[in-house]
């Protein structure tokens, strides 16, 4: 691919947008990138490659604007990016965290996230993990019939009431990834509003002694760019929430962030000020708690991964292959979705980048591909360190061990100070489920 094959390749071989870097990046004069006043090219020194590197000012920030835009409950959803440091921010600063497995809650109250400010999704939930949630106050959002003989199971053997939420599909198409869709019918998540499904759900739940349904939950997708859906399914949802005076509505995550420099998206406030606006059109009482559970938009552009550049291919007439020493391991999402990403050096961020590039793995696999297509600087050289942007969400997330590849290590930076918080795994811990 090359550059005139883009209808404008001016954001890919224009120097990185400042867009894309985590917020406290800064470019000295010889176009070295400091995140969180230490060079980039410092952190790699000590720590290493591949590496995530996340700006930890830019994290409390973003969960600061999130509590404020959603005053009356907002819960970082964890899948994006969760570990111990991730979760003690979370519960230094009081919001809620999103949960979808006793992995996930357990890592949260590990964290010191109180049970009460856990939330538990998940459409095929274990009796371990209800019984997990009911012990400690954790509110349930309930996404299946199933689910719902589940819960009376363990709450009736308990003898402890369970708070909860229903999950409903409100049949709204949000225009993003069919992977990552799911306020549409056709989804393995919730109850479906049609034929009553939802509201016949709603009264055996209202009937139930151990259930506490205190509302509505609706996450219709994810990566999403326009706000008008959210409106229309509020819109869809505030008759249910009348009828049964329900105190809380929760519109779940899904806010889009740019990957690419030609990318916009709604901040964090923006989104919470069209919700608000939403509910009031639809009629829903000011008494309603409408809340949210943002992933992406709190951690993805908070992070860059940084990796070593192991060779680089030309192939005349065709394109150049630059291999990196990590890939679809550490950033399955290309693969998974066809995700875009760019691409920079962070000793030269200020560089234009001429030259087209796919950045590839190390895996045995031709879809290992990280940035599809990239652009680098022309005499970027093997062994230079490059770095893709807005790596913050579901990336170390997801990380696998394809081909026995150890895991990244994980470094908050802040006010100078470079900490370890996930240090790279070992060979030792690769054989240590092995007997
Ligand atoms: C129920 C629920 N809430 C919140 C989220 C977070 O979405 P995002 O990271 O896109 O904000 C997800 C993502 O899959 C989800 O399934």
């Amino acid at each position: 691919m090359q550059a005139s094959d883009f209808e404008t390749t001016d954001f890919l071989t224009a120097p990185i947008s400042a867009r894309l870097l985590p917020s406290t990046s800064f470019i000295d004069d010889n176009g070295k990138l400091f995140i969180g006043s230490v060079a980039v090219s410092e952190i790699v020194k000590e720590f290493g490659t591949p590496l995530f590197i996340y700006d930890e000012e830019n994290l409390r920030q973003n969960i600061l604007e999130a509590k404020a835009a959603f005053s009356s409950g907002v819960a970082y959803a964890s899948k994006a990016f969760l570990c111990k440091a991730m979760a003690a921010l979370v519960a230094e600063y009081g919001i809620n965290i999103d949960v979808s497995s006793l992995g996930e809650m357990y890592i949260a109250m590990e964290s010191g996230v109180p049970g009460e400010n856990i939330v538990l999704h998940g459409n095929n939930k274990s009796y371990a993990e209800i019984v997990f949630a009911v012990e400690n106050g954790i509110k349930t959002v309930i996404d299946s019939s199933d689910e719902i003989n589940l819960v009376h199971a363990v709450t009736s053997n308990l003898k402890k009431k369970c708070r909860a939420l229903i999950r409903v599909t409100p049949g709204v198409e949000a225009h993003t990834h069919e992977f990552i869709k799911t306020g549409h019918e056709d989804s393995k998540f919730g109850f479906p509003l049609a034929d009553s499904v939802a509201r016949s759900a709603i009264e055996e739940l209202r009937d139930d002694v151990y259930v506490d349904l205190i509302g509505v939950h609706s996450h219709i997708g994810s990566q999403i760019f326009e706000l008008p859906p959210y409106a229309e399914a509020m819109a869809i949802l505030a008759p249910i929430i009348s009828e049964y005076g329900f105190s809380e509505l929760c519109i779940g995550g899904g806010l889009g962030v740019p990957y690419l420099g030609n990318e916009y998206a709604p901040s964090i406030s923006e989104w919470a000020q069209a919700a608000m606006t939403a509910a009031e059109q639809a009629g829903i009482s000011k008494e309603v708690a409408v809340t949210a559970e943002p992933g992406r938009s709190i951690v993805a552009r908070t992070a860059i991964t940084c990796y070593t550049v192991g060779s680089i291919k030309d192939i005349p007439q065709v394109r150049t292959y630059l291999a990196v020493d990590g890939g679809m391991s550490d950033n399955p999402r290309p693969i998974l979705y066809g995700s875009g990403y760019e691409v920079f050096l962070p000793s030269r961020a200020n560089a234009v980048r001429e030259k087209a590039v796919r950045v590839v793995g190390k895996h045995c696999e031709s879809g290992d591909i990280l940035v599809s297509n990239g652009f680098i600087p022309f005499d970027t050289r093997v062994g230079d360190i490059i770095a893709t942007p807005v790596t913050g969400a579901y990336g170390y997330s997801m990380a696998s061990h394809y081909n026995r590849l150890q895991r990244p290590a994980v470094v908050f930076v802040r006010d100078g100070n470079a900490k370890l918080v996930c240090r790279r795994e070992s060979l030792e811990d690769l054989l240590r489920f092995d007997m």
